[in-house]
């Protein structure tokens, strides 16, 4: 099994790594534009295998796309962070352009690969990828969920002191501020988290939530790494693992929820095949209202890249 991430930034660089050390691929291939980053990173990474008992090997390349030939998956992270100040959205003119590129060396050495992708706006940059992949959608999907409910999770953990391994969540929507977490489907060890947080306290984790990519980037005057590489290393292991976890996952909604022709956060199966299913939740009538608007919103940042004509 072959992985191969491109960008080899914070994030990139720490996806693979993650991958690397949980020893579920033969080969990771490290992909950057910038001479010689990748090639250092992934060496870096190498030696720590003899530390960490190892034996994916990490390889590194600048811009040549041939070393990422028939990967299984390829995790594509290229593109600008966000600094403090900007919105994700704010990124789309730069960003469409390198993802629509970087996909189309993508699929140019992988035509099978599933592609996961990482960069902002995410939802759109999914979007991107899709248009230029021309893949079936169930094999063009997007990392958010997971790092959002790994967010959410944490958080709780914190706040009633018990192990995050315990905490279970579903979060909906687009990866931005009007993403959708669902008290109603969030329980610590089954019990439903709304008997043991106070709703007043639950809805400022909530908010916390929402915002918690630009805490960080306020932090760090850049986005967030750790949780995000992490993100989308687990969302890779489930592919090639065909372990069928289920996680929210950014994916192409055709009818689902009601709803046509957008990428959105949305809980789903992965496994060999990408997104292997789309489950459907019965949704209150405020759950489908907060849907309904984070859609919208995402739908407006398609529309600006559809408006750029790259197609
Ligand atoms: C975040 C960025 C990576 O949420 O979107 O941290």
């Amino acid at each position: 099994m072959k992985v191969s991430v491109i960008g080899a930034g914070n994030v990139g660089a720490t996806c693979a790594d993650v991958i690397a050390h949980k020893d579920f691929v033969n080969e990771v291939v490290l992909l950057d534009i910038k001479e010689n980053f990748a090639e250092g990173k992934s060496l870096d990474m190498w030696q720590t295998a003899p530390i960490n008992l190892y034996d994916t090997r990490t390889v590194g390349a600048t811009n040549d796309y041939s070393k990422t030939a028939n990967s299984d998956v390829v995790v594509i992270t290229s593109g600008l962070p966000r600094k403090p100040g900007m919105s994700r959205d704010d990124l789309i003119a730069t960003n469409a352009n390198i993802v629509k590129s970087v996909t189309e060396q993508v699929i140019k050495f992988s035509p099978d690969a599933v592609i996961i992708v990482v960069s902002n706006p995410l939802d759109v940059m999914t979007y991107c990828a899709y248009k230029t992949a021309k893949k079936h959608s169930s094999k063009v999907i997007g990392m958010a969920g997971i790092l959002d409910t790994a967010r959410y999770r944490a958080f709780l953990a914190t706040e009633l002191n018990c192990s995050p391994k315990d905490i279970q969540a579903v979060l909906m929507g687009g990866h931005g501020d009007t993403m959708v977490p669902l008290p109603r489907y969030t329980t610590v060890a089954g019990i439903p988290v709304t008997e043991l947080v106070e709703e007043g306290r639950l809805n400022e984790i909530i908010h916390r939530t929402k915002v918690g990519g630009g805490e960080i980037v306020n932090l760090l005057g850049t986005s967030a790494w750790y949780a995000p590489g992490a993100a989308a290393a687990q969302m890779v292991e489930a592919i090639v693992k065909d372990s069928k976890r289920i996680f929210p996952v950014c994916a192409l909604l055709e009818g689902e929820y009601g709803m046509n022709g957008v990428y959105l956060g949305v809980p789903a199966v992965l496994g060999k095949n990408g997104l292997e299913k789309i489950i459907e939740l019965k949704l209150n009538d405020d759950e489908k209202a907060l849907l309904e608007a984070s859609s919208i919103a995402v739908k407006e940042v398609m529309d600006v890249l559809d408006n750029m004509n790259l197609f």
